[in-house]
């Protein structure tokens, strides 16, 4: 971690989660907890919960939880290092010079620089855009696109000068090496150096984009961090220039707009998604402001995610002739599988929402959204358009094709409406298509039979050995890590093993591990100051992490006493003793077989001092 412990301290005892919380979600004060509907999943009754003793947050619905920086972190989007500083500055906490060369700070203070590489970029591109001669041809091909002053500032565009390295210059000036352009993305090297070593207009790199009309991308919290350039004469090619993936531009986690629609999907919960900039430029230029774009059709899990956010319901407004395209089917599955209803809107021949909009405004844009149809109708309809319905094998063929769409139904309406929907587009009686579903349903749970033979024994294994053990085990965990000043207690006399539970074992074992750690750093003075919530920091394995929570969350009415904690190390400890009996007995059975007496008195002796007092080992 880049930032010294002090500072992240500091943080935590100023910053509240319960007020940085509020900001997304509405809370509500129910006992000791706050809670409210989920910014990460899809609920209709709150199952998020916030508490601010423990600083931690955790949703029963989906397991999203951790502390203060986790959950600026998912919201926002941001690195670890990012959410700090946000929360420093806004709870007054000063933010350090950093204090060790690590690898992660060489990593933080180049995507830092990359950051106003592209700052400068985007103004250097701006500038020539707005208040330069050579930007002329590209002023009036924005205008003639119809953007208006105030869209070409808040959308930043720009313009590329038809030079080889006119921002390679301008950004060497600024004293950026040649190691961070080369990163940036902005620059490329040159192929043919060694041809004009001798020219005066020798550089070792050139500038990506050239004489292009420029898109600025933005992150979600519209720093720029990549460009668009498009040519402006129809004979130039490729149409769009695209930056290259850099440290602070990763392309599946962007969704191009979001930082300017973000409010109004919050408040509408709808989104709607286009292809293309213009697309989302105009519509923000006309107040349709929760449009967003995906810059190519298939769209990501990464972006879905990142959309389920803040989004309910999204409506895809891709261009007439793209929609239908299977990297669009995709994508739209993605969308839903993310928990997002979604709506596909059909446009006229030919057009896309950026035209639609400058001719017919918004209102024409709107009611086109509200003819809209499902997802499933609309797969429908695509499939019924690619077969002869006409005739029988065109008949068979489309509904071999649109079976599979039931696997994604679990839902008896929808299946009955899409029942009829096949029958009737396909031109068939209802008992057919019913029979052919019948078919393919019985072939599926063939196939899935073979695939899940082995897991199913093995899973029920699992079952038989949990017992209610299993919950003694959580309550007596959820004790432990909620007083972590008893860690040099509890790892004195038991360790992971004592634990029957897997998931419990690999929740001691990573405890333990950050005890031992802490132990180096603290030499075990301060472990009574230490926190739940520093300790759900520390735990770095996902897992573990994501077990404590529940437990700190589901458990949280256990009393801890210490003599909870006493009798429930004693009965762990019994537990590991059984346990360790039951090998000696089986190696004993062994012994008697083949081995030596020897072996055999030795491993009795073992058994007789297990029985007899706390095992030989001090406990397990
Ligand atoms: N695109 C791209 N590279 C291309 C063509 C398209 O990256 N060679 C991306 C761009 O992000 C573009 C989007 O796909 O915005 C949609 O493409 P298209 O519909 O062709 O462009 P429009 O956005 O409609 O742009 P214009 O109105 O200027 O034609
Ligand atoms: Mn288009």
């Amino acid at each position: 971690m880049a930032f010294n412990n002090n500072f992240l301290e500091d943080i935590r005892s100023r910053a509240d989660i319960v007020e940085v919380v509020s900001d997304y979600v509405k809370l509500e004060l129910k006992g000791k907890n706050y809670t409210g509907l989920c910014p990460f999943h899809q609920e209709k009754t709150p199952s998020f919960t916030v508490n601010r003793e423990k600083q931690l947050y955790y949703c029963f619905g989906c397991g999203a939880g951790g502390d203060i920086f986790n959950f600026l972190m998912e919201i926002e989007n941001l690195p670890f290092y990012e959410a700090a500083k946000v929360l420093a500055e806004r709870f007054g906490v000063p933010i350090p010079e950093y204090n060790n060369y690590s690898s992660s700070r060489k990593l933080d203070e180049m995507r830092d620089q990359l950051f106003a590489i592209h700052e400068w970029t985007t103004r250097y591109y701006q500038y020539l855009l707005m208040d330069h001669p050579r930007g002329q041809a590209a002023r009036e091909y924005f205008e003639k696109r119809g953007f208006t002053r105030a869209t070409i500032e808040k959308f930043r565009l720009g313009y590329a000068p038809q030079a080889w390295t006119a921002l390679f210059h301008f950004l060497k000036k600024k004293g950026y090496s040649d190691y961070l352009l080369e990163n940036s993305g902005l620059v490329l090297p040159s192929k043919q150096r060694n041809n004009y070593r001798n020219s005066k207009d020798f550089a070792d790199f050139y500038d990506r984009f050239r004489d292009r009309a420029m898109f600025t991308i933005f992150n979600l919290r519209g720093q720029p961090i990549g460009f668009g350039g498009r040519v402006m004469s129809s004979d130039q090619s490729p149409k769009y220039l695209n930056s290259s993936e850099t440290e602070i531009f990763i392309k599946n986690q962007n969704l191009y707009g979001l930082n300017f629609a973000r409010d109004a999907i919050r408040q509408t919960h709808q989104a709607i998604i286009v292809e293309g900039y213009t697309d989302v430029i105009t519509a923000h230029q006309h107040g349709v402001e929760n449009v967003i774009a995906s810059l190519g059709t298939s769209l990501t899990e990464n972006q879905a995610r990142l959309l389920a956010r803040y989004a309910e319901e999204v409506y895809i407004a891709y261009d007439a002739d793209t929609a239908g395209q299977s990297a669009t089917l995709r994508g739209l599955d993605i969308l839903k599988n993310e928990g997002l209803l979604v709506k596909v809107v059909q446009l006229p021949d030919s057009t896309d929402p950026d035209e639609l909009i400058r001719e017919g405004g918004a209102e024409k844009f709107h009611s086109l959204l509200q003819n809209y149809v499902s997802l499933i109708d609309f797969k429908l309809g695509e499939v019924i358009k690619n077969h002869d319905i006409d005739n029988p094998e065109g008949k068979v063929r489309a509904v071999q094709e649109l079976l599979p769409l039931f696997l994604s139904i679990d839902n008896e309406i929808e299946k009955d409406y899409l029942l009829n929907q096949i029958s009737d587009k396909v031109k068939t009686s209802r008992l057919a298509v019913e029979r052919e579903l019948e078919q393919f349903i019985k072939e599926k749970s063939k196939n899935k039979d073979k695939e899940n033979k082995n897991w199913h024994t093995i899973e029920e294994k699992n079952k038989l050995q949990k017992g209610s053990d299993d919950a003694f085990e959580a309550r007596f965990l959820s004790a432990i890590v909620k007083n972590p000043g008893m860690f040099p207690q509890i790892f004195a006399s038991i360790s992971s093993d004592c634990f029957r539970n897997p998931d419990y074992k690999l929740v001691v074992e990573q405890i333990y591990l950050y005890y031992l750690n802490r132990q180096n750093d603290t030499e075990g003075s301060n472990f009574p100051s230490l926190t739940t919530s520093e300790l759900v920091e520390s735990i770095a394995q996902e897992r573990a992490k994501k077990l404590i929570l529940e437990l700190l969350f589901k458990y949280q009415e256990v009393d801890v006493t210490e003599n909870f904690i006493k009798e429930g190390l004693n009965k762990i400890k019994e537990y590991q003793k059984t346990m360790e009996m039951g090998t000696i007995i089986q190696e004993i059975r062994e012994i008697g077989s083949q081995g030596s007496l020897k072996d055999l008195n030795q491993t009795l002796i073992r058994y007789h001092c297990l029985l007899h007092h706390d095992s030989g080992k001090g406990g397990c």
